[in-house]
């Protein structure tokens, strides 16, 4: 059966994506090839841990390219060059406009570190949901893998996964738990569910 081709993108360490390297090394994501990694971020680690892979990485500048318009266009291109099949977003800080989601519907997946729909939409990403997970002294968060379209983090949701927050959580305590507990786990899990489903259309 043909796999689908996969494209992860990126901003910064790049944890998630190494999940998903490491899933694919070890036979969990039989449905699907990472084929591309694809950063808006030149700095952004994500980008060694592809070469280090061995999995082709590209860096795409918003600013250079002058436009968010332009920006998508360019990332249409490589993608279609590419054939790929299903985007992952795992820690992509750029929101995507109605009219690329729209293009790939039901072919972009999100990790996000919390139950959605608590902590979620504009605003929150990456240490800024932990934060205001503990401001509100919730005591259960987690993680969660949903569909992407327009609307930040409103995608059906794919799959979650809970995570206690304890006594003396930092932001950053609290994330690394997120990340171990949650992101890691669901992220491959929720990748080869969405691949088979494509791999078999
Ligand atoms: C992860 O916790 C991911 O869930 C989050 O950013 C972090 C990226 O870490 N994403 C968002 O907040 C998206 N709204 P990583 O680069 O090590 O995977």
């Amino acid at each position: 059966m043909k796999k689908t081709r996969i494209a992860v993108f990126v901003s910064g360490g790049g944890t998630n994506l190494q999940a998903l390297i490491d899933a694919e090394k070890r036979g969990e994501l039989p449905s699907g090839e990472i084929a591309l990694v694809l950063s808006n971020v030149q700095s952004a680690y994500a980008l060694t841990r592809a070469e280090n892979a061995g999995i082709k990485g590209v860096w795409v500048s918003k600013k250079e390219l002058g436009s968010q318009e332009a920006f998508e266009e360019k990332v249409v291109e490589i993608l279609t060059q590419e054939k790929i099949d299903l985007i992952v977003l795992a820690g992509f800080m750029s929101i995507l406009t109605k009219s690329f989601t729209d293009r790939y519907a039901d072919r972009i997946i999100n990790i996000h570190p919390s139950l959605i729909p608590s902590f979620c939409g504009k605003g929150y990403w990456g240490l800024h949901v932990h934060e205001a997970a503990l401001e509100k002294g919730v005591k259960v968060t987690g993680a969660t893998v949903h569909f992407v379209n327009e609307i930040p983090d409103g995608g059906k949701i794919i799959m979650q996964k809970a995570v206690e927050v304890e006594e003396g959580d930092t932001p950053e305590i609290l994330q690394k738990r997120v990340m171990e507990q949650a992101e890691w786990i669901i992220l491959p899990k929720a990748t080869e569910k969405i691949a088979r489903e494509i791999a078999n259309k």
